[in-house]
């Protein structure tokens, strides 16, 4: 039986709650059809939101969302997006496969709202690629000036007069295949000369300057990654360094051997996802490093302007389950979500709680009907993937500290995570067996009492929600453990996802 020791009861690292972001874009139904509904909908909504949606979504307590691409921010113009809707532009979505029209019903005072409704910050990618400087800088000015100008006005107008204080700015998307196919080095100057337009908004305690992502490399690509990101840093290390919060890796967990349905796999299809997504953690490792060492290598500051940061964050912009069969889906990119998928949502957050620090935010692709979901819509249901379980389950360790232990007779089909946040232990038991239960043992110094036990597993592993039967998957809440002394003794469901709650006495 595998043993878990916690000799102290002591927080290590502080994890991050924008680890658990993310990610909507104008593809498929996940905007349209999906969020957006439009007022005069019988689906009741607010200003056209989803009601049901934004109410299981809050609860999640979303820290950030990325929008409106993805690909499609680097075909959007925002402009589009603001006024009365009844005078919008429609547009043309090409973006994967989606071939619908776009009404931009939803736009940048819609995305606000959503943001303010279910509690998260909005992160902008903006249209590098049939964009320009110009049209990001009065983007950015629209959205987050204080000051009177002819632009902040119009937002006025447009019902809203407080800035909306968006923080974080996407420079690009993907820049290396449909952001542009450019090169490292012709990414380096256009995001020099985009990041050089962004206004400052002031200086000193009140300046809101934008905090600027830059794209980084596909994570699938193991010999490109590294080239990225070495020559993306070395280019940008020969001229005055720009403004560069973070660097966004796209990690997709790709399920494409053969063609398969989401739905229906065997055991070897399971080890095959499961073991994929556990990639991320080396990924993770040595981008950091690469990030590091470009730093370290760029030109030290000399006089007052040519301060090099010291540290740009490792954000990864989009994770997820991508199956073959969403390539043909309609609508675009559109996923069920089965417990093969929850199993390894848990382990990729698993992955950003352990490393936190080192990545510092991330979003997964896509919250709502598109690849790795947490919301399905089907007319008037609003389906909650089990992926929606584990994001609320795990809300726990936002803002908590890592917490350490010690492992004996590892079963490497069990993976554990654990924080503390004040009194409160959160112990994560993810059990990636497709057939086996498995007992666990888990052991303290001076030992917490048990609050709660929640468990997320399915008899059959490819069981999934549908409207017909949406809560076939289903949290519950389980039985005390048998405690021993000062130790606890856990069954584990085959192909489930747990969190035990104990507290410190
Ligand atoms: O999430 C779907 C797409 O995957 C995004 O638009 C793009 O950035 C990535 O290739």
């Amino acid at each position: 039986m595998q043993k878990i020791t916690f000799r102290k009861l002591i927080g290590e690292n502080y994890i991050y709650p924008e680890l658990q972001g993310h990610f909507i874009e104008f593809l498929g139904s996940c905007i349209y059809d999906g969020i957006w509904v439009g007022e005069d909908s019988e689906i009741p909504n607010y200003h056209g939101i989803r009601k049901d949606l934004v109410d299981a979504f809050q609860k999640l307590h979303p820290p950030v969302i990325r929008w409106p691409g993805g690909c499609y921010a680097d075909v959007y113009h925002w402009r589009n997006g603001i006024g009365p809707r009844e005078n919008r532009p429609v547009t043309y979505n090409e973006n994967f496969g989606t071939f619908e029209t776009d009404p931009n019903q939803f736009g940048t005072h819609e995305m606000m709202e959503f943001c303010e409704m279910i509690g998260a910050k909005p992160w902008f990618n903006i249209n590098m690629m049939t964009g320009s400087p110009a049209e990001m800088r009065e983007w950015m000015e629209y959205c987050n000036r204080q000051e009177s100008t002819t632009l902040t006005r119009e937002r006025k107008v447009n019902g809203h007069e407080a800035p909306f204080q968006v923080e974080y700015w996407g420079i690009g998307n993907e820049v290396w295949d449909g952001g542009g196919k450019m090169t490292p080095q012709m990414y380096a100057n256009e995001y020099r000369k985009f990041t050089s337009s962004c206004p400052s908004f002031g200086s000193g305690d009140q300046a809101f300057p934008p905090k600027c992502i830059a794209s980084g490399p596909d994570g699938n690509k193991p010999k490109e990654r590294v080239v990225w990101t070495k020559d993306f840093f070395k280019e940008m290390g020969k001229y005055r360094m720009p403004s560069l919060y973070g660097y966004d890796l796209h990690f997709y967990n790709w399920n494409l051997k053969q063609l398969q349905t989401e739905k229906k796999f065997d055991e070897k299809q399971w080890y095959d996802v499961i073991n994929g997504c556990k990639e991320l953690e080396n990924v993770i490792h040595e981008q950091r490093c690469l990030i590091d060492a470009g730093l370290e290598a760029l030109p030290k500051p000399e006089g007052p302007f040519r301060a090099a940061p010291r540290k740009c964050e490792l954000i990864v912009g989009e994770w997820g389950n991508w199956h073959s069969s969403a390539f043909n889906a309609r609508p675009a990119l559109y996923q069920q979500c089965t417990m093969r998928d929850a199993v390894t949502t848990a382990l990729t957050l698993d992955i950003f709680h352990r490393n936190t620090g080192d990545v510092r935010m991330a979003c997964v692709a896509q919250s709502v009907n598109v690849l790795n979901s947490l919301f399905l819509t089907d007319g008037e249901h609003c389906i909650l993937t089990p992926n929606y379980d584990v994001f609320d389950m795990y809300q726990v360790h936002q803002g908590a500290y890592t917490l350490g232990f010690e492992e004996k007779n590892k079963d490497p089909e069990v993976c554990i995570f654990a924080s503390i946040k004040n009194d409160d232990i959160y112990v994560n038991l993810v059990n990636t067996s497709y057939s086996e239960s498995k007992k666990i043992e888990l052991k303290f110094k001076q030992c917490p009492e048990f609050v709660e036990a929640k468990t997320l597993y399915s008899k059959d592993p490819q069981n999934y929600n549908d409207a017909k039967h949406p809560n076939r998957v289903r949290c519950k809440e389980g039985k005390a453990p048998a405690r021993e002394k000062d130790s606890f003794q856990i069954a584990l469901p085959a192909a489930s996802v747990s969190v035990y709650h104990f507290r410190k006495t």
